[in-house]
């Protein structure tokens, strides 16, 4: 559909415009000027016009955007307008957590199968869909579509239980994991790792710190 490829960078920031259009649409704004996107999102507007110039733009001269239409752009450019089966392999405190989120949706992701290998969460019910004994994921898989499965189990398990999934005709891993799965290359792995985000946190507030401690001692210094 897109010509050129995409930059990674350019797709990151895709839900987020997504976002903030959703919100502009919900309090009935039509339409907005790349400035005040910028504004609200404190992202400079010639770095919005550039990352929607990728996607011819959607924005007239002296017009700016007009929410509903982009937001339905970047909606389909994501994928959104699109319904997405999903199962959840691995019930534990993060999988139930997952399983217990609404808002997925709303974005059209559907949980359609929890699966785990504790004989004692089988039969348990997540928001109306029961936890399935793991040896069914093959079946399941093969008899029903499933665009992604979310990996939560533990990360001993995680490289069989992948390669698995890869074998049955998964073609999207949501892997929260902390560790490199390695699939064929039709296998897409998006990987969600909470704690590497906190590091980053923990890097910016040592800095933050360092940077706070330097000026005190060059004022005390008289510098
Ligand atoms: P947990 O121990 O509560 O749950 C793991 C579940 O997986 C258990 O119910 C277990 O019976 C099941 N399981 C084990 N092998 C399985 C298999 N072959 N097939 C199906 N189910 C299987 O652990 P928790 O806290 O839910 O964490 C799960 C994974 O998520 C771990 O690898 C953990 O490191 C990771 N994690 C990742 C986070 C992130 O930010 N990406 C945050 C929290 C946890």
């Amino acid at each position: 559909m897109y010509e050129k490829p995409i930059s990674s960078a350019v797709i990151a920031r895709l839900p987020r415009y997504y976002r903030y259009l959703g919100e502009l649409l919900e309090n009935d704004v039509v339409r907005i000027s790349s400035k005040e996107l910028s504004e609200k999102m404190q992202v400079t507007a010639s770095q919005i016009r550039q990352d929607l110039n990728h996607f011819g733009g959607f924005g007239q001269q002296g017009y700016g955007y007009n929410v509903e239409y982009l937001y339905t752009e970047i909606g389909k450019i994501l994928g959104l307008d699109r319904k997405y089966h999903m199962i959840i392999v691995g019930a534990g405190n993060l999988g139930q957590a997952i399983a217990n989120y609404a808002d997925f949706e709303r974005r059209g992701f559907y949980i359609k199968g929890i699966f785990d290998v504790n004989p004692e969460l089988a039969g348990k019910m997540i928001r109306g869909v029961e936890v399935r004994p793991a040896r069914e994921l093959e079946s399941f898989i093969r008899e029903n579509p499933v665009h992604i499965a979310a990996l939560t189990i533990p990360k001993e398990n995680a490289p069989r239980v992948a390669a698995d999934l890869a074998r049955w005709g998964v073609r999207a891993i949501w892997n929260f994991v902390p560790a490199d799965l390695s699939l064929p290359k039709e296998v897409l792995v998006e990987n969600v790792h909470l704690t590497e985000s906190l590091m980053r946190l923990s890097y910016n507030l040592r800095a933050r710190d360092e940077a706070e401690e330097r000026r005190k001692a060059e004022q005390s210094n008289g510098i």
